[in-house]
């Protein structure tokens, strides 16, 4: 039921409508580069001294410092009534581009892709399919070959998916006791964010990689250093190539980028190459069962429908999908962070 006050001011709306300028300002200064000089220089500077130190007008930095400022994404004290402003403890940690926790990959990401490509929903909604041919101009039957449309939008796009695990990595692999399993697969597992907490965390367990080659080879030059232990890699397409076998198979951010055929045929093929009493760990946004949020999931159901071929689902969905496949003992683990976990045993 509606508040009265609520339908008297709609300030749900109001805030809804301005949604988008708060995640383009945010966007902005991280792409400008103004936490990562708040930072550099370790004390409150004016407006005049950011705007010259990152070439930009004054007036317009000005603007955009006082809207960080209204984010809560930077602090103001006036000196001779005069703007100086600095980094919050949370932009310090997660927005500088330097910091081991830093979003700003995410970030970039959303700013330069997803955004774009959000400009296109009402399409993406008639049609029921993906807008990277209308947002970029490269037509393509595969997904991958949209989102590697070039090496520099590749190392984008795995900076981006990379960022999430030094926040939510530990919570995904501690959500079950997983010791049991000593060879892990983790199929699409890309740069490897994942692996390193399985690594981290079960000291017997050795975790290989499976991916398309050249995200393999960007992986092992740019993201996994030789001395990383029990980390291996395989360059391979899941759906056409053998699947080795193994004790469990991690599917994190997978079966979300896909048609329900698709995601039938991997698991089926998966099961086959599934040791028996081994498992499959699926790593997912999860939406309630009465579909009445999270709000953050049916978003990004959205965006599965912008970007892939694919869709977010409630745990009977994923419950289903796997039960076809041949597994049983299914169970979802909600972490309480933005992604969540579904084990089902062979
Ligand atoms: C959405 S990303 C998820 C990456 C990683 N699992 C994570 O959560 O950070 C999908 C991954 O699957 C890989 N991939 C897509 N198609 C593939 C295929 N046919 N065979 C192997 N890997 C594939 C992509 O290269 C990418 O690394």
């Amino acid at each position: 039921m509606c508040s009265s006050e609520e339908l008297e001011y709609p300030q749900k709306l109001l805030d809804y409508q301005c949604g988008f300028l708060v995640s383009k300002t945010m966007f902005t200064a991280c792409e400008l580069g103004v936490f990562d000089l708040l930072h550099e220089v370790q004390e409150p500077i004016a407006a005049t001294t950011i705007a010259s130190r990152l070439s930009t007008s004054v007036d317009g930095m000005e603007r955009l410092l006082d809207a960080c400022v209204g984010l809560k994404l930077l602090k103001v004290e006036l000196k001779n009534n005069e703007g100086h402003y600095s980094n919050t403890d949370v932009s310090t940690l997660y927005l500088v581009k330097s910091s081991p926790k830093t979003l700003y990959h995410m970030i970039t990401y959303y700013s330069q892709t997803t955004y774009k490509l959000w400009h296109f929903l009402p399409e993406a909604i008639r049609e029921g399919k993906s807008q990277y041919e209308r947002g970029f101009g490269i037509s393509s039957k595969e997904v991958f070959e949209a989102i590697y449309r070039s090496e520099e939008e590749m190392l984008k796009f795995l900076y981006h998916m990379d960022t999430i695990w030094t926040i939510c990595g530990k919570d995904i692999i501690q959500a079950f006791d997983l010791s049991v399993f000593c060879s892990v697969y983790d199929l699409g597992g890309c740069t490897g964010g994942l692996a390193k907490h399985f690594v981290s965390t079960y000291n017997e367990t050795t975790v290989t990689i499976m991916d398309l080659p050249s995200v393999v080879q960007t992986a092992k030059k740019k993201f996994v250093t030789d001395e990383e232990q029990r980390i291996h890699f395989l360059e391979g397409d899941f759906f056409n190539d053998p699947i080795p076998e193994a004790d469990l198979f991690v599917l994190a951010r997978i079966i979300h980028d896909w048609t329900e055929e698709k995601c039938l045929n991997l698991l089926r093929k998966i099961y086959q190459s599934c040791r028996p009493g081994g498992g499959v760990l699926l790593v997912e946004v999860l939406l309630n069962e009465d579909r009445s949020g999270p709000l953050t999931s049916q978003l990004f159901s959205l965006n599965m429908l912008i970007q892939t071929e694919g869709r977010e689902r409630t745990p009977t969905e994923y419950t289903k999908l796997l039960a076809d496949s041949g597994f049983r003992d299914i169970e979802a683990k909600v972490t309480g962070k933005l992604y969540d976990v579904i084990l089902a045993r062979k």
